[in-house]
């Protein structure tokens, strides 16, 4: 007698629910003019270069873990940075903050690093303020994405993306530029 109660139990149930959900009517969202719900909130765009200098007097990067020479892509290598970051490609250009922060080679099949960086901004409106970066960097692509995941002062609550361009022409293996195009949406 239990079996067939269970049985009914189970089908009227099936039953109400299949029936609410044709009543219901849940609205998925879609409107894709308004990329982000908070109204308050600001699309900011910044542009910089950062310069990792390698030599030895006055290196920013330095490689505090080294990696077993058995293992592929540098893997294991990790460094951290205190690089200078200005508005334009050459370090002589104006001064706008620091990249400070830890990465390393975390890609056994290719030269993908983890970046762990913050930039701290010192000039404009955007000084005492600062960016967090956390993401994967394929090095030996251009157009590298990084998610930015958060800010402090002008940039709390920030969440966007930077896109990340080796600069060639100027680099060498001393001195290298990287180019920082930043969109983010905060406070
Ligand atoms: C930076 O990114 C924005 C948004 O994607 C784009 O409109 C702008 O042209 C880019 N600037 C540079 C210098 O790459």
């Amino acid at each position: 007698m239990a079996a067939p109660l269970q049985f009914f139990f189970l089908f009227t149930l099936t039953l109400f629910s299949s029936s609410f959900s044709e009543q219901s009517h849940i609205e998925l969202p879609s409107n894709n003019n308004n990329p982000n719900p908070n109204p308050l909130q600001k699309l900011s765009n910044l542009h910089f270069y950062y310069h990792d200098i390698r030599d030895n007097e006055n290196p920013t990067i330095v490689q505090i873990v080294d990696t077993p020479k058995n293992v592929p892509n540098g893997f294991g290598s990790t460094l951290v940075m205190d690089d200078a970051m200005t508005e334009g490609p050459e370090l002589s250009s104006k001064h706008v903050g620091r990249a400070q922060g830890l990465f390393g080679l975390a890609s056994l099949q290719d030269l993908g690093m983890f970046m762990l960086t913050n930039f701290a901004f010192t000039e404009g409106a955007y000084a005492g303020s600062t960016l967090s970066m956390l993401g994967r960097n394929p090095i030996s692509e251009q157009n590298r994405e990084l998610p930015i995941v958060g800010g402090t002062g002008v940039f709390r609550f920030a969440t966007g993306y930077a896109i990340a361009n080796s600069v060639n022409s100027v680099s060498t293996p001393q001195h290298f530029v990287v180019e920082y195009n930043v969109t983010v949406w905060h406070g």
